[in-house]
């Protein structure tokens, strides 16, 4: 009885038939309490009674499927929601192209499926877990109200990923599923799974930069998920892409608003020394580069090696597809076909054709669509007349994980020896005295319509409302 709209008649808001699968209901009604003791635990820290005007989903039509309002956290309506199913889906790659869609998993796909899974699974709390101490040093109450709104929904994809465990791999999934709320991002015994959710995110630009850059490789990685042979996955991801795109304009114009205000002060006040910007409360432009050069280069990590067996199995057997597999002209089996990748070869990089299968073309794609934010930065830089460019840096640049985890380059791609790096890393990175001055500079705003002096107000508030509208309603 799958549908479009949302049951909430039950514990669980779903469109996926539960109050008709009585096993699967007590198995998520079970998970459920361990769910909301993470939340009260490990979410948003000091606002969890604070009124909140957040988007539910009550419907999976692309054209309006959320409702505002203003809710508890704790008492978000939390839900199952898929896709709408395409009548008649077929595998769209890999070596069952052209074959029904399954419906079930195949058994010999079993630990691949459910590896995949748990791994897309363990990033949602992940990220709620690294800024749960945003709250306290929110620069309005618009942006602390989009916080919790990517808060909330990354629960969902908990939630997203959950379903598919406890429904369809049996003990092993329920078992994972109690696994999932007992990692911790950080954590030295009982790590997150992936290297950048156990990375801290202290301040808001931080925040910033991860929803720009590692909620974007979340897009990509649900896209290639959204392409799965496996139908429920490819339906459950299709939805939570939906939720995706706010986390990433989040981000995005945060970043955006920040160097916005700091054109807008160097201009006012004719400055462009770096201390002189941070005198005037803004944050200089070439702290923004050196976030940009941490925050990129942890997420392109996440992407994993460039030549991976493991990916060419996933696309083979036709679990996870490309970018926009649908797009793409070629067989969509690619047995034959080569692709160029960088590689890391006698400590230079050189690019080399390899069996496309292997290659792992997400970041590339990763990097296409993340060029198009930059240039948007950029945009607003070039309007208040100053000079000064921010880019992405080289792909080697500052990588532990792949080709290039083994030498040093500068944002350009140029190698260096491990002396050169130790003299120049403070130009590529942020710094320690720029993380002082960040947590100094980061006190909480929380008069309506008032904004920190680093960030300027957005162009357009939430759902119609004005910037200055009360979106959270604190109790202190
Ligand atoms: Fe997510
Ligand atoms: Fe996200």
């Amino acid at each position: 009885m799958d549908g479009i709209n949302v049951d909430y008649d039950g514990l669980i808001p779903n469109n996926v038939g539960l109050a008709d699968d009585p096993s699967l209901r007590k198995a998520l009604e079970t998970w459920h309490p361990g769910y909301i003791a993470w939340w009260k635990d490990m979410g948003p820290e000091g606002f969890q009674d604070a009124l909140v005007y957040l988007r539910t989903a009550v419907s999976v039509d692309p054209q309006g499927w959320a409702k505002f309002g203003f809710v508890k956290m704790p008492d978000y309506k939390w839900g199952v929601l898929l896709a709408p199913a395409v009548p008649g889906r077929t595998i769209p790659f890999g070596k069952h192209i052209g074959e029904p869609a399954w419906q079930e998993v195949p058994g010999e796909y079993r630990a691949m499926l459910r590896r995949l899974i748990v791994i897309q699974g363990d990033t949602e709390p992940a990220s709620v877990e690294q800024q749960r101490h945003l709250g306290a040093t929110a620069p309005s109450l618009y942006d602390l109200r989009n916080l919790f709104q990517v808060n909330v929904e990354e629960g969902r994809h908990l939630w997203a990923m959950v379903y598919l465990l406890q429904k369809y791999f049996g003990t092993q999934g329920r078992e994972e599923a109690e696994e999932l709320l007992h990692r911790r991002s950080g954590h030295q015994d009982t790590p997150r799974m992936l290297g950048a959710f156990n990375e801290r995110t202290p301040d808001w630009l931080s925040f910033f930069m991860f929803t720009t850059f590692t909620d974007r490789d979340g897009k990509m990685q649900l896209a290639a998920l959204a392409q799965s042979a496996f139908d429920p996955l490819s339906r459950t991801c299709r939805f939570m892409l939906t939720e995706e795109a706010h986390h990433m304009f989040v981000g995005e114009t945060g970043v955006a608003r920040i160097v916005e205000k700091t054109c807008e002060v160097m201009k006012t006040h004719g400055v462009s020394d770096p201390e002189a910007v941070r005198a005037l409360g803004a944050i200089d432009l070439p702290l923004i580069q050196r976030k940009i050069n941490l925050h990129y280069s942890l997420t392109l990590d996440l992407f994993g090696n460039e030549i991976s067996t493991n990916a060419a199995n996933a696309f083979n057997s036709g679990i996870k597809g490309r970018y926009r597999e649908d797009k793409l002209t070629d067989d969509h089996q690619l047995l034959d076909a080569t692709y160029p990748v960088l590689r890391c070869i006698a400590g230079q990089i050189v690019e080399q054709q390899v069996p496309a299968l292997s290659a792992l073309r997400l970041r590339d794609d990763f990097i296409a669509d993340t060029i198009g934010g930059v240039g948007r930065w950029n945009r607003v830089i070039e309007k208040s007349g100053i000079d000064f460019r921010l880019t992405l840096p080289h792909q080697a640049h500052n990588r532990h994980i792949g080709e290039f985890a083994g030498i040093e380059t500068d944002t350009a791609g140029n190698v260096l020896t491990s002396e050169q790096w130790a003299a120049r890393r403070d130009e590529f990175l942020p710094t320690s005295a720029d993380a002082g001055f960040i947590a100094e500079l980061m006190q909480p705003v929380h008069t309506v319509g008032d904004y920190a002096s680093w960030i300027a107000a957005p162009k357009t508030g939430i759902d119609g409302k004005p910037g200055d509208y009360e979106y959270v309603k604190i109790y202190e």
